[in-house]
């Protein structure tokens, strides 16, 4: 055969391992609204960036018949691209082959792109989309997800880890995703669950449908195991895109910076009245976020999860910035389990990624209640203090109101090694809120007086006159300013410059023991 003939061959070769499954499968898929492994890397990738690797792997089972289904490829679609110009690795299973299950040749295709990104520091992007072990091939399946699980927990700190959950993710296809950074799902058409309906209905006798029990939103807003929801593929995806504008390709490299143009010393009059004058209404931490950020691009991480307290990227005079920010128009912003948990996990990325973290705090506390109690608000708790604890890189706070027990130690105080902490006039700093420190402190006293309401509201204005306010703080020096609202954004980024060189090591250890 002459080469113009082998390499005839091997475009028709190439030609069908771009067929997957068939096309009455990839129809079927598309019936769904569902994008085929290829079409979501187009949308995933710069344009013409993705180079295919392994296009010619089939699976290795001669059981079941399967030595007659030999698919170039096999169930899934591996090799690296660009966003943005910078190097990702991604692998993108496909359902039309095998419903994307995980044979012998597929887990190693995975774990080949996993180990190409750990030793290139670059990013993973799995597309899930997947039955879990292919059944037909048993316990060699099984350890091929080990295989992947073991890498996923090796490159945990090491590169960003993102899964699309893009189809119904059974099994072992769930436990991946749950290792990685961050998890992002399509309403509709992606589930996660470890057993579906009907499984849960024979052990349980529970029915429930599939976007019930492992749905897009459940898992936005219910379980948390999932951080990002969207209404399409293409939105699911381009979202991806932009979150690799804020996080770095690993842990030694910076993150990139911003390309707004807002200017560094922009002052805000709006934040003057975002602090209603009566302490306990509520407002929209958003407001206070949005006007400080560079263009008031914020991108929220876990949006309808613990809405009682906000996550997220955002750009501060270019730099990357990890926000957490009590959120005072959900529960008041308290702190219950969910939200410390929501913020310890985000944290944690943050530092192992060398992204700041910006505090933005308004919070009564910790949620009282047999139900938290009994939930473990105490190890959840902790996780959030064991995070901001550890955590070694710059860390700003800005005390927009109360500040108030525990919290005002948790949320990144200058005890735990917070670089710049300031508090606006508003702020509050004490042990606890004045009606409920004067009851404790007076109730006999006031009880005894001729008219206790009029007792008690002379005791609160002293309490307050004498802590609800941000002086003594900043008379021993936790806070190193009372600052202006409007000057937020000049000062934060100044405090970002001079944070810019920070060194700060914990002691050599083989890992902490977080509360988990
Ligand atoms: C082999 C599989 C498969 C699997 C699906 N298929 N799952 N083949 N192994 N695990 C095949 C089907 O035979 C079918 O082939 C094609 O994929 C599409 O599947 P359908 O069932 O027709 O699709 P749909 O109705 O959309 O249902 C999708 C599904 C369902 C919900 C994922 O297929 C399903 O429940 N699969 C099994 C899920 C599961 O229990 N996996 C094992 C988990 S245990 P044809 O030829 O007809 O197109 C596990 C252990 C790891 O993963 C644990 C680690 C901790």
């Amino acid at each position: 055969m002459s080469m113009r003939e082998k390499l005839l061959l091997l475009e028709a070769r190439r030609a069908e391992a771009e067929q997957g499954g068939g096309a009455a499968r990839l129809e079927a898929q598309h019936a769904k609204g569902k994008l085929s492994a290829r079409e979501r890397l187009d949308v995933l990738l710069d344009e013409g960036s993705f180079t295919e690797l392994d296009r010619f792997v089939t699976h290795r089972s001669t059981d079941f018949g399967l030595e007659e289904q030999l698919i170039y490829g096999d169930g899934v679609v591996t090799g690296h691209g660009r966003i943005g110009g910078r190097l990702v690795y991604v692998f993108s299973q496909d359902f039309t082959v095998f419903g994307g299950s995980l044979s012998e040749a597929v887990a190693e295709k995975i774990c080949k792109i996993m180990d190409l990104a750990m030793r290139n520091g670059a990013p993973v992007i799995g597309l899930n989309d997947s039955g879990g072990a292919r059944i037909q091939e048993g316990v060699v399946s099984l350890g091929g997800y080990a295989e992947i699980f073991l890498r996923n927990t090796l490159a945990s700190g090491v590169v960003p880890q993102i899964s699309a959950i893009l189809g119904p993710c059974a099994g072992g296809a769930v436990y991946s995703p749950a290792i990685t950074d961050f998890t992002f799902m399509v309403r509709g058409t992606s589930y996660m669950f470890v057993t579906g309906p009907n499984v849960v209905k024979t052990v349980t006798h529970e029915d429930v449908t599939m976007e019930q029990l492992g749905g897009a939103d459940t898992h936005g807003a219910t379980s948390g195991v999932s951080h990002f929801t969207f209404d399409d593929e293409v939105s699911c995806l381009t979202a991806i895109r932009e979150l690799f504008e804020f996080i770095p390709p690993n842990n030694v490299d910076d993150p990139p910076r911003g390309t707004g143009r807002d200017p560094r010393d922009r002052r805000d009059a709006s934040l003057l009245d975002v602090v209603p004058d009566v302490e306990t209404k509520p407002y929209d931490m958003r407001q206070v976020i949005c006007p400080v950020v560079d263009d008031g691009r914020f991108v929220e991480v876990h949006r309808d999860f613990a809405p009682n307290i906000l996550v997220g990227f955002a750009h501060l005079g270019g730099y990357s910035v990890g926000v957490v920010a009590n959120q005072p128009a959900v529960l008041a912003g308290v702190l219950d389990i969910s939200a410390s948990v929501k913020a310890a996990r985000f944290i944690r990325f943050c530092d192992a990624f060398n992204i700041p973290i910006v505090t933005f705090e308004d919070v009564p506390g910790f949620l009282p209640g047999v139900a938290q109690e009994h939930g473990g608000i105490i190890k959840h708790g902790a996780k959030l203090l064991f995070a901001y604890c550890e955590a070694t890189v710059p860390k700003l706070t800005v005390i927009t109101r109360k500040a108030y027990g525990g919290a005002y130690d948790v949320m990144s105080s200058k005890h735990i090694r917070g670089d710049y902490n300031v508090a606006w006039p508003t702020a509050e700093l004490a042990v606890m809120g004045p009606k409920g420190a004067v009851e404790i402190l007076f109730r006999r006293e006031i009880a005894a007086t001729p008219d206790p309401q009029r007792a008690l509201d002379a005791k609160i204005a002293e309490y307050r006159e004498k802590f609800a306010h941000p002086y003594i703080a900043a008379g021993r020096g936790y806070l190193d300013d009372i600052i202006d609202p409007r000057e937020t954004r000049p000062r934060l980024i100044d405090a970002l410059d001079t944070l810019r060189s920070k060194r700060d090591r914990n002691p050599p250890k083989k890992h902490g023991n977080i509360p988990l």
